[in-house]
């Protein structure tokens, strides 16, 4: 058993995008910086670290979450999915990602991996959203660039097809 006081590390085996994965992880180590720096999956972003900016959202055993608010360590076991899954194995671009690209909903795209991953499961959820769902899904996530009109529009256009 790790202690949060020990400089040990653990291994740390997740399922990422449905690939069973293994890395060591300091009692500390967030799983933002695991999925980045330990497993190689660079499309997971991390700005705020304290929750709020939504840059560095995944999916975690079907839970949309923060990965700046998770340890790498409650994590052994789960099921991650992160932006890297959800273009198809040939690279082509899913649904979602589509209507991005044609609403053009991203400027740096510092903050597009995690608003993708948010209006995945939220699409999940609610496969044909109306524009104030959509504004309140959004409502955790920060843009810097894009007035988030275009990001509400593609996902609509994202629900539509889906539908
Ligand atoms: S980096 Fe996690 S919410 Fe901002
Ligand atoms: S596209 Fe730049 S922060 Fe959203």
């Amino acid at each position: 058993m790790l202690r949060i006081g020990s400089d040990r590390k653990a291994r740390v085996t997740v399922t990422v995008n449905g690939r069973r994965m293994s890395g060591h992880a300091a009692p500390r180590m967030l799983l933002a910086d695991f999925l980045r720096h330990e497993l190689g999956l660079f499309g997971t972003h991390v700005g705020c670290e304290h929750g709020v900016c939504g840059a560095c959202t995944v999916i975690v055993d079907g839970a949309v979450s923060r990965s700046c608010l998770r340890y790498a360590v409650q994590c052994d076991g789960s099921e991650i999915r992160t932006v890297e899954g959800l273009a198809g194995d040939d690279g082509e671009l899913n649904a979602l990602q589509r209507a991005f690209n044609r609403r053009g909903a991203l400027q740096c795209g510092f903050c597009t991996a995690g608003i993708l991953m948010s209006a995945t499961r939220f699409l999940e959820e609610t496969p044909a959203p109306t524009r104030e769902q959509v504004r309140d899904m959004l409502s955790g996530h920060i843009c810097r660039c894009t007035g988030y009109e275009q990001i509400v529009r593609a996902v609509l256009d994202a629900g539509g097809e889906n539908s």
